[in-house]
């Protein structure tokens, strides 16, 4: 990658400015998410099995995704934005390197590895490296890849993958992680032999994905645990809808639910949130939830209650430190099991700053409710961390300054628009 693709790249990433909320404020009025991160990241990776015109849309405007557009114009597409819409086409043939300086900006680019297997190339895919919520290693990919045919070589930082070999085959995920179910998942589009995944993730984002596959012309059968795919020499285009962001619209029920709040948070399938619904109504928060909303309306004091990640349906890992921001200022103790990442808990301690009374026991944090947090210069450390941050500052008293908040512009779409929107008292400097 020359200077100026990185130079261009490194535009696309918001400058991160500080953060700004005066609480406590109590939440009024509707919000409506946009598209799905996590949906839109798998699917962008996947259109570099096909030649022909891909139109997605609902695409949310946020760094990662700019940074994903980015490295699929390094690896061959022509990208054209228009407002929500992604228009995506064939420009060159794809050169075989994924390059460090940008897999280590965004840890997704990890995701076309499966596609440029898929295209039975050779090519180099530098290795993501570790983040700040855990070591986030690919083993699972790897292993399922080399199942499939693909010759591996791990030296100096980079994957090193001959795809040449490609071929069907059974596969059964060690733990059902949401990348290696998508990289494997787009890896076996690659050939026409059939190939079968058990024990993959069934994250939402992850039937979005095998449709996205199955619209450009693959054979995909999902059926709850396991999937199998049959891919086919060529594929078509697709004009493709991506669902909104459960974990954004999670996020701001979660807001909701602060105290004295009355929330209308609109967004497609709710029913993905009903994990953190039962919480929120354990806390005493009374919920509704419609086909295309949830409408939660808050006491002056929510009661604690407990929570423990797990892959989906359970509770997801990504609305932990939100979940755990409003469980600071709860009526008793509240045990926050975090089993998805080894170091999920960074927030914690910048919420100990606001006055918060939290004891970080391994995968476990102890949460002693308090009266009221109080407004303090915090720092974002990881994207949800950020967005748990913002919640905080609702329930403080005065005014609480976030720095670092390039991470959360990584995942929330207009996130101060949104907040403003409800009524909180909150600005960017
Ligand atoms: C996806 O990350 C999401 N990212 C994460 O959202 C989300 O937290 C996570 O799934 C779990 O739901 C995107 O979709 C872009 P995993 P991913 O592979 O695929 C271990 C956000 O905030 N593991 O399911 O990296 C891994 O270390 C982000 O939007 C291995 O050990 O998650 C972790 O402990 C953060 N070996 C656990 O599995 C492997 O080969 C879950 O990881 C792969 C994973």
């Amino acid at each position: 990658m020359n200077e100026s693709d990185l130079n261009r790249i490194k535009e696309k990433i918001s400058p991160p400015g500080s953060l700004l909320i005066k609480g406590p404020g109590a939440l009024k009025g509707t919000v409506r998410v946009s598209g799905s991160k996590n949906a839109v990241l798998p699917i962008l990776a996947a259109t570099l099995i096909t030649d022909k015109k891909c139109t997605i849309r609902n695409v949310p405007d946020l760094t990662d995704i700019s940074i994903m557009v980015e490295l699929l114009k390094i690896l061959g597409k022509k990208v054209a934005r228009e407002g929500t819409v992604l228009y995506i086409e064939k420009e060159e043939d794809t050169p075989g390197v994924a390059p460090y300086e940008l897999v280590r900006m965004l840890r997704a680019s990890i995701l076309v590895m499966g596609a440029l297997a898929a295209g039975r190339n050779s090519f180099r895919v530098a290795m993501p490296g570790g983040c700040l919520i855990g070591e986030r290693p690919i083993d699972i990919h790897l292993k399922g890849l080399k199942k499939m045919g693909a010759e591996i070589k791990v030296s100096g930082g980079f994957v090193e993958l001959d795809a040449s070999g490609l071929k069907g085959s059974v596969i059964t995920l060690d733990f059902p992680s949401v990348g290696a179910t998508e990289n494997l998942a787009i890896a076996a589009c690659g050939t026409t032999d059939k190939t079968v995944l058990e024990n993959i993730a069934v994250e939402p984002e992850i039937e979005e994905l095998f449709s996205f596959l199955k619209s450009l012309g693959a054979k995909v059968k999902h059926r709850g645990s396991s999937v199998s795919i049959k891919g086919r020499s060529r594929y078509g285009g697709a004009d493709f809808t991506v669902m909104d962001d459960r974990i954004q619209a999670g996020t701001y029920v979660i807001a909701g639910a602060v105290q004295g709040s009355d929330v209308r948070v609109e967004f497609s399938s709710p029913e993905t949130l009903d994990a953190l619904v039962e919480k929120l109504i354990e806390c005493g928060c009374f919920v509704d939830t419609g086909s295309d909303y949830i409408h939660i309306r808050t006491p002056e004091r929510l009661k604690s209650t407990d929570i423990r990640t797990s892959p989906y349906p359970g509770f997801p890992t990504d609305l932990q430190a939100p979940f755990t921001a409003l469980m600071s200022c709860a009526d008793g103790v509240s045990v926050v099991n975090e089993t998805v990442f080894e170091n999920r808990f960074l927030h914690c301690g910048e919420l100990k700053r606001m006055g918060a009374d939290i004891e970080i026991k391994k995968d476990f944090a102890v949460v002693q409710g308090v009266e009221k947090l109080t407004g303090a210069p915090v720092a974002a450390k990881d994207l949800r961390g950020g967005a748990s941050l913002v919640i905080a500052g609702l329930l403080a008293q005065g005014v609480t300054r976030i720095i670092e908040t390039d991470h959360i512009w990584r995942g929330y779409e207009d996130i101060t628009g949104n907040f403003k929107k409800l009524g909180a008292e909150i600005w960017t400097e």
